[in-house]
C-alpha cells in the first residue's frame, strides 16, 4: 500500500507495548511514523517494558531496531512547532495509545496544552482518524463523559480490550489483537489477528447452528 504518515502518541496508561508494537507495524510496513511520548508515559515505559532509557533524557528512537528508524520521527512533547501540530502537515492518523485518562480529559475539552493534545485537536479540527485506545478500570462516570464526548467529537474511541476468542497463548498475541483492531481503524492491511469465521461443527454438533439451546 502507498506510504502514510501517522502521529503515534504514547500517554501515561498502562500499556505502552500496545504502542511500541503499533509503531513497530507501522515502520515495518514502509509508513512514517511521528512519535511524542507524554512524561508520564516514559515512566510508565521505564517500568513496564524495563525499558534502557533514561526518564531524564528518552530516546525513543532506541526501542526500535535501527532498520526501522528511518520513517521515524521522535518529538519532544513540548515541540509545539512539530509536524504533527499543524493540519497542513495532512497526516493520515493520529492514535493516542496507551490514552491515559488525563489526556483523554484534557482532548475531550480542547486544552492543546502540549503537542500529543495538539495533534488530537488537530485531528478533529481537521476531520482526520483520531484513534484514543483508553486503558483504565473501572471507569468513572467523569471517564465515561470524557469519552462520550470525544466519540461524539468524531474520534474512535477504542479501548485496550483483547479478545480471547482466538485462544491467545502469549501475552505478544493479546497487544497484536488491540494493535490489529487499530489497524483496521486506520486503513492499514496486516495479519495480526485471525478474522472470525462461523467455527466448522463439532461431532457433538454446533452450539452456533440456529435452533440448538
Ligand atoms: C505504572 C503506571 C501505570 C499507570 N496506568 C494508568 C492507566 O492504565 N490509566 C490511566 O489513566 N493512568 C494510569 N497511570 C497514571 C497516569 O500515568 C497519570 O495520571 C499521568 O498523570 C497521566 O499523564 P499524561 O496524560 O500526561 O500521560 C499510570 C501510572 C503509572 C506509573
Amino acid at each position: 500500500m502507498t506510504p502514510r504518515s501517522f502521529a503515534i502518541c504514547f500517554c501515561g496508561g498502562s500499556g505502552v507495548a500496545y504502542g511500541v508494537r503499533l509503531c513497530e507495524v507501522l515502520l515495518g510496513g514502509g509508513h512514517t511514523v511521528h512519535l511524542c511520548a507524554t512524561a508520564a508515559a516514559i515512566r510508565v515505559l521505564v517500568h513496564e517494558a524495563a525499558a534502557a532509557i533514561d526518564p531524564e533524557s528518552p530516546d525513543l528512537r532506541t526501542l526500535f531496531p535501527a532498520p526501522l528508524r528511518a520513517g521515524l520521527h521522535v518529538h519532544a512533547r513540548d515541540a509545539v512547532e512539530a509536524t504533527p501540530a499543524s493540519g497542513s502537515a495532512r497526516l493520515h492518523a493520529t492514535i493516542l495509545v496507551p490514552c491515559s485518562m488525563g489526556t483523554l480529559a484534557r482532548v475531550a475539552h480542547g486544552f492543546s496544552s502540549n503537542l500529543i493534545e495538539r495533534a488530537a485537536d488537530v485531528a478533529l479540527k481537521e476531520g482526520r482518524p483520531l484513534v484514543v485506545v483508553p486503558r483504565e478500570t473501572p471507569l468513572s462516570v467523569v471517564h465515561l463523559e470524557n469519552m462520550l464526548k470525544l466519540a461524539r467529537a468524531g474520534a474512535i474511541v477504542l479501548p485496550a480490550m483483547p479478545g480471547f476468542y482466538h485462544r491467545p497463548q502469549a501475552v505478544a498475541e493479546l497487544v497484536d489483537f488491540v494493535v490489529g483492531k487499530i489497524l483496521d481503524r486506520i486503513g492499514v492491511d496486516h495479519a495480526l489477528l485471525p478474522r472470525w469465521q462461523t467455527p466448522p461443527p463439532t461431532a457433538a454438533g454446533s452450539p452456533w447452528d440456529e435452533g440448538e439451546a
